[in-house]
This record gives structure tokens, sequence and C-alpha cells, in this order.
């Protein structure tokens, strides 16, 4: 068993390095077909994803010059569409609502960092690598943790393989919980499609995967928490 995965891995890798070897000849290539000069005349049919990206933006490559002010949904055109998508509840209720991108994000100094080396065409992140949401503007307009329990007292969104159902704003009383107290943000993603699959994966930090209850099994151990 374990000398065929080894076989299979190694398969693999040699297969990477050719898919890689011939990725950089593909590239010199592309490099080669069209030169700066050559750009200006063709309009479009350059060689290479590269060089149509170019001649469909005009300004890729170019600094961008960002403030709260910019854009947003020219470059996150993901979570733009995150607005109109009708699989993504949450954010089709704020955009109907007019809330705006900064009216959430509203952590000017990181958000500066992270576009400070920014260029035009450059592929922004699908998934938060930084938090620049504060959990308290949420809380200005929905009331805190026990006010949005009471939302959701019949929710059977979070229940687990034995059928035991959890408030998702309210887990019962316990050590760990009030050691670690849950924010908005530890669950809902404004551009995602599934909140309760959000929600189970922050349970899963500490519990095993669809089951809740603890100490049955073994003593309680700890697990490391994000
Ligand atoms: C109602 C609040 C809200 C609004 C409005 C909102 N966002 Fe978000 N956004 C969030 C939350 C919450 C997350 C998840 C952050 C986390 O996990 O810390 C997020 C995540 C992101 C991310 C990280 C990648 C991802 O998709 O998870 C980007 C980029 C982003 N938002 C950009 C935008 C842009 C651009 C707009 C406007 C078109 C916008 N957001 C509008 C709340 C909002
Ligand atoms: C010119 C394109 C462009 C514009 C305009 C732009 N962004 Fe970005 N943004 C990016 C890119 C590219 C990154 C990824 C930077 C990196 O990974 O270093 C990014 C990163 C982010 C992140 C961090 C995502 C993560 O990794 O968690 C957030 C949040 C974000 N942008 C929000 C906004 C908001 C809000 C606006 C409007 C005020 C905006 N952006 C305008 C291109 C843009
Ligand atoms: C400026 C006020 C405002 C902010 C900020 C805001 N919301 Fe909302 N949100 C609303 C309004 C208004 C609605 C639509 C009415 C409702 O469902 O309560 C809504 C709807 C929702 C819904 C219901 C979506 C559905 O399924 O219909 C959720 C969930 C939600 N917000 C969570 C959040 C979270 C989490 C944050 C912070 C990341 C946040 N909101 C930030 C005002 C806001
Ligand atoms: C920081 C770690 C941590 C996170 C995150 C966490 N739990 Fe717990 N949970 C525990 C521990 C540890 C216990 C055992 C009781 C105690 O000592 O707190 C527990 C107990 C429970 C119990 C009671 C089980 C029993 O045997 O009576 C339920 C139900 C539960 N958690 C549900 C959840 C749900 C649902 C989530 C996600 C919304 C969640 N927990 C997130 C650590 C965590
Ligand atoms: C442990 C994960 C988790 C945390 C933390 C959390 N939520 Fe939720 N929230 C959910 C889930 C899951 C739902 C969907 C429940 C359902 O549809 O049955 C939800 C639903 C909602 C709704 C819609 C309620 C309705 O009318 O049905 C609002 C509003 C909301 N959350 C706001 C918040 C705010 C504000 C915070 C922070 C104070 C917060 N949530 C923290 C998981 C969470
Ligand atoms: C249904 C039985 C069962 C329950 C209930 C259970 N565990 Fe476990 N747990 C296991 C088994 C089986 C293993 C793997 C064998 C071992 O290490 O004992 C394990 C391993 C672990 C480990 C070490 C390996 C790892 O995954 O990190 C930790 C930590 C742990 N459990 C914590 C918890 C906590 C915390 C709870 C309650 C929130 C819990 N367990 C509830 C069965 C259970």
């Amino acid at each position: 068993m374990e000398r065929e995965t080894f076989a299979i891995n190694r398969g693999r890798t040699l297969a990477a390095v050719l898919v890689a070897v011939l990725a950089l000849a593909a590239l010199t290539a592309g490099l080669m077909g069209c030169a700066p000069q050559q750009k200006a005349a063709d309009t479009g049919s350059g060689s290479g994803a590269a060089a149509e990206e170019a001649a469909d933006d005009p300004m890729a490559g170019q600094p961008v010059n960002w403030t709260m002010e910019s854009e947003c949904a020219t470059c996150h055109t993901s979570e733009a569409e995150s607005a109109v998508d009708t699989a993504c509840p949450q954010g089709v209720a704020h955009e109907a609502e007019g809330i705006t991108c900064v009216q959430c994000h509203t952590d000017e100094t990181t958000l500066s960092g992270e576009h400070a080396d920014v260029k035009f065409g450059d592929k922004p992140a699908t998934k938060a690598t930084v938090d620049t949401v504060d959990p308290a503007t949420c809380i200005s307009c929905h009331g805190d943790l026990a006010e949005v329990a009471a939302l959701t007292a019949e929710s059977t969104a979070l229940t687990d393989d034995k059928g035991t159902t959890v408030n998702p704003h309210e887990r019962p009383a316990g050590a760990k919980h009030e050691e670690f107290p849950a924010t908005c943000t530890d669950c809902h993603n404004n551009h995602s499609k599934d909140l309760p699959k959000d929600a189970m994966k922050y349970c899963a930090q500490c519990h095993h995967r669809g089951v809740f209850e603890c100490g049955t099994c073994h003593e309680l151990r700890d697990r490391e928490v994000a």
C-alpha cells in the first residue's frame, strides 16, 4: 500500500516537473511573440493570455492610488457579484439596504496596507486573510449575540450527527465557550453561499466534526483555536 502511494507521488512529481518545463517554454515563446514594439500594432490577437489581458485592460500593471473612495467592485468582482447573487442571501440583503463595502470594511489602516503594492490587473484573494471588518459595526445595526439569539431560537442550522441542535447565537454555558467568546465575523462572511457550513467550521476548531458532545469518549483535551 505504502509503496504504491510512493510510486503515485513520484509519478506526480515527474509530471509536475514536465508541466513546469512546458509552461516555461510556452511563456518564453509568448514573451517573444508579443514584444512591446509589436503590441501597439497588434490589437488583441497577441499570443498568450497575458497579452490578451493587457490588450483588454490598458491600465494593467499600473500602480493603484487606493483610497476608501476607490471603486471596490472594479477589482473585487466576486464580492460585488455576491451582492446580486440570490445564492448569497447576506450580500443581497445588505445590497438591498444600500450598504456599501466600506461601511463594513472599516479598518482603513489595514486596507491601505493591503493595497499599497496593488497594480491594476492583480487578482485579489477570494478568501479573507486579514480582518478589516469590525464586528462592532454588525452589532451597531443588529444588536449583540443575546439580541440576535432571540431571532434564531428555532434555528436548526447547527445540528450535529446525533440530532443535537444548538442556537448559533447561544451556545450552552461552558468554560471553553466563555474563554473564547464568538464574534459575528467568526461565522458570517457577507459574500458566502453557505452560512451554516461556515458556522460548523467554526465549531470544528474544537469539536470533532459532526459531534457536539464532550467527555463521553475521553477526558477533555485541548485543541488549538485560531
Ligand atoms: C455587511 C457587511 C459587508 C459588506 C457590505 C461587504 N463586506 Fe466584504 N466581507 C464582510 C465580511 C464579514 C467578510 C469576512 C471577513 C472575515 O472573515 O474576517 C468579508 C470579506 C471580504 C473580502 C475577503 C475575501 C472574501 O470574499 O472572503 C473581500 C476582498 C471583501 N469582503 C470585499 C468587499 C467588497 C469589495 C465589498 C463591496 C462590493 C464588500 N466586501 C462588502 C462584510 C461585508
Ligand atoms: C485596483 C484594484 C483594487 C481596488 C480598486 C480595490 N482593491 Fe481591494 N484588493 C485588491 C487586491 C489585488 C488585493 C490583494 C492584495 C494582496 O493580497 O496583497 C486586495 C485586498 C483587499 C482586501 C483583503 C482581502 C484579504 O486578503 O483578506 C480587502 C478586504 C479589500 N481588498 C477590500 C477593498 C475595498 C473595500 C475596496 C474599495 C474601497 C477595494 N478593496 C478596492 C485590489 C483592489
Ligand atoms: C448599516 C447597518 C448594517 C450593518 C453594518 C450590517 N447589517 Fe446586516 N442587515 C442590515 C439590514 C437593514 C438587513 C435587512 C433586514 C434584516 O434582515 O434585518 C440586514 C440583514 C442581515 C442578515 C440577514 C440576511 C438574510 O438571510 O436575509 C444577516 C445574517 C446580517 N444582516 C448579518 C450582518 C453581519 C454579520 C454584519 C457585520 C459583518 C452586518 N449584518 C452588518 C443592516 C446592517
Ligand atoms: C474554543 C473551543 C470551542 C468552540 C469554538 C466551540 N466549542 Fe462547544 N465546547 C467546547 C468544550 C471544551 C466543551 C465542553 C464543556 C466545557 O468545558 O466548556 C464544549 C461543549 C459544548 C456542548 C455541550 C456538550 C455536552 O457534552 O453537553 C455543545 C452542545 C457545544 N459545545 C456546541 C458547540 C457549537 C454548536 C459550537 C459552534 C457554534 C461550539 N460548541 C464551539 C469547546 C468549544
Ligand atoms: C457561531 C456562528 C455565528 C456567530 C458567532 C454569529 N452568527 Fe449570526 N447566524 C449564524 C447562523 C448559522 C445563522 C443562520 C440561522 C438560520 O438561518 O437558521 C445566523 C443568522 C443571523 C441573522 C439572521 C437572523 C434571522 O432573522 O433569521 C442575523 C441578523 C445574524 N445572524 C447576525 C449576527 C450578529 C450581529 C452576530 C454577532 C453579534 C452573529 N450573527 C454571530 C451563525 C452565527
Ligand atoms: C464520540 C466520541 C468522542 C467525543 C464525544 C469526543 N471525542 Fe475527542 N477523540 C475521539 C477519538 C476516537 C479520538 C482519536 C483517538 C484518541 O486520541 O483518543 C479523539 C481525539 C481527540 C483529540 C486529540 C486529537 C485531535 O483531533 O486533536 C482531542 C484534542 C480531542 N479528541 C478533543 C475533544 C473535545 C474537546 C471534545 C468535546 C468538544 C471531544 N474530543 C469529544 C472521540 C471523541
